[in-house]
């Protein structure tokens, strides 16, 4: 479904160039969960950034549903991203003097795919446990509600991926649990989910786990039997 093909990212530091992302491969098929840990400064942002076509690679390649990012137009590009991408971007959360309710359907004012924006911001919210907040405004919410908030806005327009840069950093661990239920629950409705995070906690969760360090994304299956279930939820 989704499939990016040696990707690198170059950036200068004082002059000097360094590639942030360094010869990336990487398949997504559908209905997969992908957590990807690494430390700060490994790249991982640089590289969600590249996949959800925000960021354009250096060099590489990435085909989803069987079209190249390079082929596309700017239009095209943020049509896609819109109806088929749900991005969650590192700490970037949501619109404090909007209600819970505006902001989860804020993807309504860039596409209309759906004639009842507030029916489905609502249904989203009550998937996620949080349909009684819809009229609070953010600043009233603890930060597991405000993470739930801006993943049901990621969902609005049903992407078929949806990518999250560290869904869980500052939660606590219980929370961290209830968020990545969220995700297993996303991706059990068939939704492929690639995930970012340092969370050791969050780490354990995932079909197939990767490392970043200096650019460059390796198999984690070293540390885990292929196939394991998820960790179960106590
Ligand atoms: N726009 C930029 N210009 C130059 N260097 C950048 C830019 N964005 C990120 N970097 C550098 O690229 C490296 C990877 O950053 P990032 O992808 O944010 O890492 P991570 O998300 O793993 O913490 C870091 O060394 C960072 O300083
Ligand atoms: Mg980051």
């Amino acid at each position: 479904m989704f499939e990016a093909i040696g990707l690198k990212k170059e950036y200068k530091r004082d002059g000097a160039p360094f590639l942030a992302v360094n010869d990336v491969s990487i398949s997504i098929g559908k209905g997969e969960f992908i957590c990807v840990t690494g430390r700060s400064g490994s790249g991982k942002s640089t590289l969600l950034n590249i996949l959800a076509g925000m960021s354009p690679p250096t060099s590489g390649e990435i085909v989803f549903q069987g079209r190249k990012y390079s082929s596309l137009k700017d239009r095209e590009l943020s049509a896609i991203r819109g109806a088929k991408i749900g991005y969650i971007m590192q700490g970037m959360c949501v619109f404090s003097n909007f209600t819970v309710l505006q902001n989860v359907s804020m993807p309504h004012f860039f596409n209309k795919f759906h004639s009842d924006a507030e029916g489905r911001a609502r249904f989203l919210l009550d998937q996620l446990g949080i349909e009684r907040l819809a009229r609070q405004y953010p600043p009233s919410l603890s930060g597991g509600e405000i993470r739930r908030v801006a993943i049901a806005r990621a969902l609005f327009n049903s992407p078929d991926l949806l990518i999250a840069d560290e869904p869980t950093s500052d939660l606590d661990d219980e929370t961290t649990k209830e968020i990545m239920r969220v995700f297993e629950s996303i991706v059990g409705q068939g939704t492929s989910v690639l995930m970012v995070t340092h969370d050791a906690g969050a780490a354990s969760f995932g079909s197939r786990r990767y490392v970043m360090d200096s650019g460059v994304l390796a198999s984690a299956e070293k540390n885990q039997a292929r196939g394991k279930p998820p960790v179960p939820l106590i």
